[in-house]
């Protein structure tokens, strides 16, 4: 992307790095494919990315992760990795290890291993409630998608500027309850609605790749996969508006933990992951974005990852094979 200073503290960590965690995390997790046990499928990509992470030279420290401290052992909300603690570049982690537990363990598609890094305080430290999300893919005019305005005004605006009806354009949803009206709105208009069982990073991401041919994403997600989402859109393009859900007094009481104070504000890309930021993923089990980990015959094994840089707009696909590993 143009006008996007790059980062000094980004290059001494190395883009190409952050692929060997994503690839060791989705590794750790292919073993659990299919066998019907999501904390098992977690766990493992947890421990796989933390060690990853540990053995680069850097002050990490994960601002969105598996949870606070008091929940999640490892990769809680402030934890420290990287081998260069106090002396190496301060970056702040967004991850995932495990996009898509329930889907690894059913062996469905679109589970990712994912991660996102930034200079420190770029990225926003979302707590973990559900984000209101939509987004739309690169090519039209700033402003283009509203998260203030109805469903049936957004499809309308992206269709117009498409040139094409409104009942022509997809729209990805997680299939949930939450959803029907949503849904049922965008059936009422004719809109092909894409609805996947679980994933929504992938989801998003889906709206930028024209061979997905989905418009629009819309619905509410995790807002930790909002910031991760948001950080692949900085690097390829397109527009995102993520608005914070608050269900009760303890999910707003955290927000204000966090120093979130205008709870019903509508974030936009660069106000989720600012600055120069990579977003790094490797596909678990197949998808529309990667292909999922295939363990071979002799031990072999194949990895499908992308990293992607917002300071250059630099996109790469990395295929691995991998030997002796378990
Ligand atoms: P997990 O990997 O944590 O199971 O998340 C999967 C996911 O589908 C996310 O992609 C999405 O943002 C979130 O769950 C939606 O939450 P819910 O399942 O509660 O609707």
């Amino acid at each position: 992307m143009t006008g996007i200073a790059r980062s000094k503290t980004l290059d001494r960590v190395l883009v190409l790095e952050m692929v060997r965690v994503t690839e060791a995390a989705a590794i750790g997790a292919s073993k659990l494919i299919g066998r019907g046990d999501e904390k098992a499928a977690d766990a493992a990509a947890v421990e796989a990315m933390r060690a990853a992470l540990n053995e680069l030279a850097m002050d990490g420290t994960v601002v969105i992760g598996e949870g606070e401290r008091d929940e999640a052992p490892m990769l809680y909300i402030g934890e420290k990795v990287g081998s260069a603690i106090g002396t190496g570049p301060k970056i702040d982690i967004a991850l995932d290890p495990l996009e898509g537990t329930t889907i690894t363990a059913k062996a469905g598609p679109n589970a990712l291993a994912v991660l996102a890094v930034a200079d420190e305080g770029n990225l926003l430290n979302a707590p973990d409630v559900y984000m209101d999300k939509l987004a739309v893919g690169p090519g039209y005019p700033e402003g283009i998608i509203d998260l203030a305005k109805s469903p049936t005004e957004n499809v309308r605006a992206v269709a117009a500027a498409k040139g094409v009806e409104p009942h022509e354009i997809i729209v990805c949803v997680l299939d949930r309850p939450r959803h029907a009206d949503l849904i049922a709105e965008l059936r009422g208009l004719g809109c092909g609605v894409v609805l996947i069982g679980d994933g929504d990073v992938a989801g998003v991401i889906a709206v930028t790749d024209p061979e997905t041919t989905i418009d629009l994403y819309m619905g509410q997600g995790g807002a930790p996969e909002g910031v991760l989402a948001a950080a692949a859109l900085r690097c390829v393009g397109g527009q995102f508006n993520g608005r914070l859900v608050f269900r009760n007094e303890d999910e707003r009481a955290r927000a204000h933990k966090w120093g979130i104070e205008d709870l019903s504000k509508i974030y936009k890309l660069d106000e989720l992951a600012k600055g120069d930021c990579i977003f790094a993923a490797t596909g678990v089990t197949d998808g529309s974005l990667l292909d999922g980990v295939k363990r071979l015959a002799g031990g072999k094994m194949t990895t499908s990852s992308v990293v992607m840089r917002a300071s250059s707009g630099t996109v790469r696909w990395v295929q691995g094979e991998h030997r002796n590993k378990n």
